[in-house]
Order: C-alpha cells, then sequence, then structure tokens
C-alpha cells in the first residue's frame, strides 16, 4: 500500500508561528511535526509516500525531508495544493500516485504512537478509519453508533454542537481506489471545504467501512493547546521523564 501525508492549509489558527513556515515544519520536541506521521506509515510497512502540501512556504518541505531516504523512504512526492479546498480535495491530487491501488492516508497535523501494521497488512477493501476517545468531540468528525449494535457506525457528524459519541475520527484513514470516484462526487461544506467526513459518509452509505480504536496516544496539532500537548508527549516518550520533572526547566 501506498501512502499519503496531507500537510497543506495555512495554520491561520497557529498565527504567528505559521507566519514564518508551514504548519507541518513547526516542531514537535525534537522533530519537525510532519516526521511524525511519516513514522508512522514507515512503521506500517509503507515507504512510497506522497506529500501534499500548499500555502506560501510549500517549498521549505523539500529543505527539511529531501527525498526521504533518511525517514526510511524508498520514493517521496510531492504536489501541490493550489486553494484551501479541505482535506477530501488534497486527497483529490493522489490519484495519479494512487495508480489504481489501496492508499493509506494521515494529516500531517496528528501525531500517534499507535501501530496500525495489522490493520494496513489486513487491509481487504472499503474504508478504515480508526477512533480514539477524546474530552473534546466537538472539535472533530464524531461517529454515531447503531443503537442496536454498537459496534456499527451508521454515520459521521463533522464537528457536531451536540455529539452523539464521545470518540473522534481521527485523522489516519485506509482507503479502497473508489474513493477517487466519490470524491468527484462531493460539494462544499458550509466551511467551503470538500470534507473527508463526506467520503466516509459514502463509504458507509455502501456498507464499506470497518474502524477501529486506535490504541497508545493521539493528538492533532492545529491548535495552541494540542501543539502543546503534542509537544509534551513526545518529550515525555523521547526522554523518559515524567511531566513533572519537566518543572525543573521552569526553575
Ligand atoms: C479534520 C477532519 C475531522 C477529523 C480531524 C482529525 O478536522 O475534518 O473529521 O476528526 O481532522 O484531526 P480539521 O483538522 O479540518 O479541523
Amino acid at each position: 500500500m501506498k501512502g499519503v501525508v496531507l500537510a497543506g492549509g495555512l495554520g491561520s489558527r497557529l498565527y504567528p508561528l505559521t507566519h514564518a513556515t508551514n504548519k507541518h515544519l513547526l516542531p514537535v520536541y525534537d522533530k519537525p511535526m510532519v516526521y511524525y506521521p511519516i513514522r508512522t506509515l514507515v512503521q506500517a510497512g509503507i515507504n512510497e509516500v506522497l506529500i501534499v502540501t500548499g500555502g506560501p512556504h510549500a517549498g521549505d518541505f523539500i529543505g527539511v525531508l529531501r527525498n526521504g531516504k533518511d525517514l526510511g523512504l524508498r520514493h517521496l512526492e510531492y504536489a501541490f495544493q493550489a486553494t484551501e479546498g479541505g482535506i477530501a480535495d488534497a486527497l483529490s491530487l493522489c490519484e495519479d500516485f494512487a495508480d489504481g491501488g489501496d492508499i493509506a492516508v494521515i494529516l500531517g497535523d496528528n501525531t500517534t504512537d499507535a501501530d496500525i501494521s495489522a490493520s494496513v497488512k489486513g487491509f481487504a477493501g472499503g474504508a478504515m478509519v480508526f477512533l480514539r476517545q477524546v474530552p473534546d468531540p466537538e472539535r472533530f468528525g464524531v461517529p454515531v453508533f447503531d443503537a442496536q449494535n454498537q459496534s456499527r457506525i451508521i454515520g459521521i457528524e463533522e464537528k457536531p454542537r451536540e455529539p452523539k459519541s464521545n470518540y473522534a475520527v481521527t485523522g489516519l484513514y485506509l482507503y479502497d481506489n473508489r474513493v477517487f470516484e466519490f470524491i468527484k462526487t462531493l460539494e462544499p461544506s458550509a466551511r467551503g471545504e470538500l470534507e473527508i467526513t463526506d467520503v466516509n459518509n459514502a463509504y458507509i452509505r455502501l456498507g464499506s467501512l470497518k474502524w477501529a480504536e486506535l490504541k497508545g496516544f493521539w493528538s492533532d496539532a492545529g491548535t495552541f493547546e494540542s501543539l502543546f500537548r503534542s509537544n509534551v508527549f513526545w518529550a515525555q516518550k523521547s526522554t523518559g521523564q515524567a511531566a513533572e520533572d519537566f518543572r525543573e526547566y521552569l526553575t
């Protein structure tokens, strides 16, 4: 399976940090943010990757990632998203790269220490989403479960005011090649974007969406709070120090 990292957008929620570079190149402890989703793909055995980026700092990626060999990639490509058209619009740029095959998609600001290799190896078509319980589901795509069968998702709501579960649909997805046909049928949402949630709902309508719970740490990093949380987690994990130990830096 090939992999796609979506790393476009203006990162405007992180201004002024993102005036100088793309959000996905900001530091998360000792590495640029985008290293983490690439590592998640590489650990799952994926070594051909397309990075979709955009905005005024798109060129910065080449300087940081170069040809990807140092990160364990055999092949690294870049695509440029010319408008802020949303996640599904960015994914539409990957059709030639996918070349008729399945793809693993990960949002460039999602970091996790979960191992998705079993899901990648066992993928048998359709779509697969990874869920995580969160205290603030209203910030995310939220699954609605069948009241009769709690393991079945009957729909996903994007940033609902009143979430019907406390799960977030994380920014990791596996798709078969039909994803590109579904994207072509989408209309922009109220926020003017082609929503990945609408893609997932198309698979749900066909009874072709499966899900797994992401084990371990997961966070996005698109806001100051989530960026800070990601930094604290990866600092702790990398150094083996507990969060309290970082108090020494403040004295
Ligand atoms: C996007 C998706 C949302 C998903 C989230 C995960 O949200 O639209 O469904 O739960 O990524 O990070 P956005 O980053 O556009 O707010």
